[in-house]
């Protein structure tokens, strides 16, 4: 992996064909402490529950070249996922997968560390590529004392890189006052009508990228009809169209589908050029939340 080192207050990360070169550094000793590459778009996996259903979508979707999958413990799949990696043809330091720490686990330093080993052992990868808290968690009193576990798991090398998701302002904010190294990552939901700018740019000056969950809003949005006329313009079906979107945003895009076509038809968003529609795209925002919204939370 490439050396790209920045301060967490500086300029936080820069693009390059498809991944992202990222590096975190110790604020206070000013050492570094891990670097990764993030490829900028990947397959979600919420909700593949059936049994195989998780892997023969991951399986496919690394075959038509998604490089990141993204999974966590609530969603009772990663040991599909992780068979679905080993018996790829495809390297395993070229896919990127990332899980993330349930809300109800996150409760102490001694189970932090104990749901990532957990978590290691359902992938059977060998290191997480990206673990992030998955929400705030509920008692502020042990919130220092969780990410100090995730930044322990990093240490130890349990995992490659460390985040966040469902972070607001003030969550990432706080973490300032106590953290030793800052999340690479804020995974929260973001699409064309949820954009969000002031928690991306809130979620860059801490030097995290943003992740965009549930860019196609779970689904809700698909049929809109703004989105389809915008589509027609770009001779795209309306996901590729809002996939795309999200993506220009400047976030790690992680679109879910558990259909063959859906995961084809989604990857080849990759290449669309929405510049001649921006503005179309700017009067969709209605700051729709889709599913839960913990960034608001205190
Ligand atoms: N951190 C968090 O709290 C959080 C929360 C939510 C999601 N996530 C992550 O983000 C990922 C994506 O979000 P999401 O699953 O909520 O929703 P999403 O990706 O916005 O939408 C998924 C829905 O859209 C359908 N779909 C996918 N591609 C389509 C296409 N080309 N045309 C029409 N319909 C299409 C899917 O159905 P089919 O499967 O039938 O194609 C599914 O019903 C999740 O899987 C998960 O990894 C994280």
């Amino acid at each position: 992996m490439a050396v790209a080192m920045f301060d967490y207050m500086s300029q936080p990360h820069s693009a390059m064909s498809g991944t992202i070169k990222i590096g975190h550094k110790d604020v206070k000793t000013g050492e570094m402490s891990s670097q990764v590459d993030i490829p900028m778009f990947g397959l979600g996996v919420y909700l593949m529950k059936g049994p195989g259903e998780c892997k023969k979508a991951v399986s496919h979707a690394i075959e038509c070249g998604y490089r990141l999958i993204d999974t966590a413990m609530a969603y009772g799949n990663e040991s599909e996922v992780g068979e679905a990696v080993r018996e790829s043809e495809v390297t395993r330091d070229e896919i990127f997968v990332v899980t993330k720490l349930r809300r109800p686990h996150a409760t102490s330093y001694d189970e932090v560390i104990r749901r990532c080993q957990e978590s290691h052992d359902n992938l059977g990868i060998g290191a997480i590529d990206l673990y992030l808290v998955h929400a705030p968690p509920e008692d502020l009193e042990v919130r220092p004392q969780v990410w100090k576990a995730m930044e322990d798991c990093l240490e130890t090398g349990l995992v490659r890189s460390i985040g966040v998701s469902n972070y607001g302002h003030h969550h990432l904010q706080e973490m300032k006052s106590y953290a030793r190294i800052m999340p690479a990552v804020n995974q929260i939901e973001i699409n064309p009508w949820l954009q969000r700018p002031n928690l991306i740019s809130a979620t860059k000056e801490i030097g995290a990228i943003p992740m965009a969950y549930s860019p196609l809003a779970r689904g809700h949005k698909v049929n809109d009809q703004d989105l389809a006329e915008v589509a027609k313009i770009l001779g795209c079906t309306p996901a590729q169209a809002a996939i795309k979107w999200c993506i220009d945003s400047g976030s790690i895009t992680i679109p879910k589908s558990s259909n063959s076509d859906r995961i084809e038809e989604n990857f080849h968003s990759q290449s669309l050029d929405i510049s001649s529609v921006l503005e179309y795209f700017q009067s969709m925002n209605e700051n729709y939340i889709s599913g839960w919204d913990p960034t608001v939370e205190p």
